[in-house]
């Protein structure tokens, strides 16, 4: 017969193997992937556009004929969408004027936080990867001020 602490025992166990697999599954970054030549605006080099990607919004920009970059397009200061300028080559805000470098980095204030950005690839065979976890970059000024490193930080494990 079976007592009391040997039963509580068991369905700890059995409770733990079946919840392991979910946390494990949360746990890995989900990843999409689509055709660039299935967005006009992606086709060329400076090309840009904010897409809808799940629950979110995603600014991809072609910043090379082999690479794009992903961000989040709202605007740290005030909540604005962002957009890409081919101008300057750098991500603007119309509101009220911040400026962002494509890999998140504050530019030019009133924002002082960066932009959330997405590991991104654009691979030969024209797919682009998108990994759906926001990750910031925040400059390190070394003590001598002379160069600076990034530092990636996680912001959401989504
Ligand atoms: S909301 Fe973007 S600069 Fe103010």
């Amino acid at each position: 017969m079976i007592n009391r602490r040997k039963a509580l025992k068991f369905l700890t166990i059995i409770g733990g193997a079946l919840l392991w697999p979910a946390s494990w599954l949360q746990a890995q970054a989900q990843k999409i992937a689509f055709k660039i030549n299935k967005v006009a605006k992606l086709r060329e080099v400076h090309g840009w556009a904010i897409l809808k990607i799940k629950d979110r919004q995603i600014l991809f920009v072609r910043d090379s004929e082999n690479t794009i970059k992903a961000l989040n397009p709202i605007c740290t200061h005030k909540q604005c969408t962002v957009e890409y300028s081919r101008e300057k080559g750098r991500i603007v805000c119309p509101c009220h004027g911040s400026e962002y470098a494509l890999d998140g980095r504050v530019l030019k204030e009133p924002s002082t936080e960066p932009l959330g950005i997405y590991e991104s690839e654009l691979r030969q065979d024209g797919l682009i990867v998108v990994t759906l976890e926001e990750i910031k970059y925040t400059e390190m000024k070394k003590e001598n001020g002379e160069s600076s490193e990034n530092k990636k930080e996680q912001k959401d494990g989504q």
